[in-house]
């Protein structure tokens, strides 16, 4: 009998790793650095949703929202480590692996998020997707968020306002460039970090999306913000080589078909938000709106718009083209 219980045992072992029904499904994690009610929070859990419905008890996702697995300073770093599967950073924060993605950062280059959403899903928008292969980051998709507004403790109605004031900037020398342009002090730091030191009055000013401005309340700790429309904040969402190519063919075609939903679902939702956060912020009353006249507005443009010339040739004469081109 002793014999027979151990050819069952390894009869099942056998079974068991044939057909991976004893295994623990895999998990995939998702570290992002918003919140929940917002397009990337919302995506991430759609993304979680539609993989853990089509590959049941194979793989579960994780969603880490909040900056609280990791945050803007250490989250490529941890996916090249396999420390996490998915993240989906602005495009602003990957200058450390491509320069070529801070033509999204250029000043007054996309007249709206149509011209954004033409420009990424054409030739050279796709084509940057692989702009990190060569460091093992395969990008799958893009996500929008939506226009970035000017936000200070001051009204920013002439360029000349910003002066000497400080302003948080994502870690993008284009983004850093843009504030020195008027004089303003850009100071490089996490997201995390943001409304605390707005709060705290250690920086003055930020530049951020509607929805952003609304989910970490920075509109309760700044007095006016300007709609300026100057730039956007888009992400990528990314993988690693490593483990991208390590899944099945077969589990990885369903991953990314859930994620084409997830982002689909993502976009609608900044669309959306785009309108109802700016409105939810206006009726709160805790910080003024200031609109640009188009002479006003053409101020901005005219000292902010020279900050092209010095990142073309990092960014690609051509890559530029192409998004001047997607405004039509
Ligand atoms: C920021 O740092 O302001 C944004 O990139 C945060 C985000 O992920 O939307």
């Amino acid at each position: 009998p002793l014999k027979t219980v151990a050819k069952m045992l390894a009869l099942a072992s056998v079974f068991a790793t044939s057909f991976n029904v004893f295994a623990a499904p895999v998990e995939i994690k998702f570290s992002h650095v918003v919140a929940e009610n917002t397009p990337k929070g919302q995506m991430a859990l759609k993304f979680k949703e539609l993989v853990e419905q089509r590959l049941p008890g194979e793989y579960t996702v994780s969603v880490f929202p909040n900056s609280q697995l990791f945050g803007d300073n250490n989250e490529l770093a941890a996916l090249l480590l396999n420390d996490v599967q998915f993240v989906a950073p602005s495009l602003s924060k990957f200058e450390r692996y491509t320069k070529r993605l801070q033509v999204f950062d250029l000043p007054f280059l996309f007249n709206d998020m149509d011209a954004v959403n033409r420009f990424q899903q054409g030739e050279a928008g796709q084509a940057l997707l692989n702009s990190m292969s060569r460091k093992g980051i395969v990008g799958l998709g893009y996500l929008h968020n939506g226009m970035k507004q000017f936000s200070a403790n001051t009204p920013l109605k002439q360029p000349s306002d910003a002066k000497g004031l400080k302003f948080r900037v994502m870690a993008s020398d284009v983004l850093a460039a843009q504030f020195d342009a008027v004089g303003a002090i850009p100071v490089k730091k996490p997201f995390s970090e943001v409304f605390t030191l707005l709060q705290t009055r250690a920086i003055d000013g930020q530049e951020n999306t509607w929805s952003n401005t609304y989910s970490q309340k920075f509109y309760e700790v700044q007095s006016h913000i300007t709609e300026s429309n100057h730039g956007v904040l888009d992400y990528m969402v990314v993988t690693s080589d490593a483990f991208w190519k390590g899944l099945p063919a077969d589990k990885r075609k369903v991953i990314k078909e859930a994620l084409d939903e997830s982002i689909a679902l993502g976009n609608k939702i900044a669309a959306e938000k785009d309108n109802e956060d700016k409105q939810l912020i206006l009726d709160s009353k805790r910080s003024q709106l200031v609109t640009l006249t188009p002479d006003e507005r053409q101020k901005w443009i005219d000292v902010m718009k020279p900050v092209w010339a010095k990142f073309e040739d990092q960014v690609g004469k051509d890559v530029i083209e192409a998004a001047v081109a997607a405004n039509k």
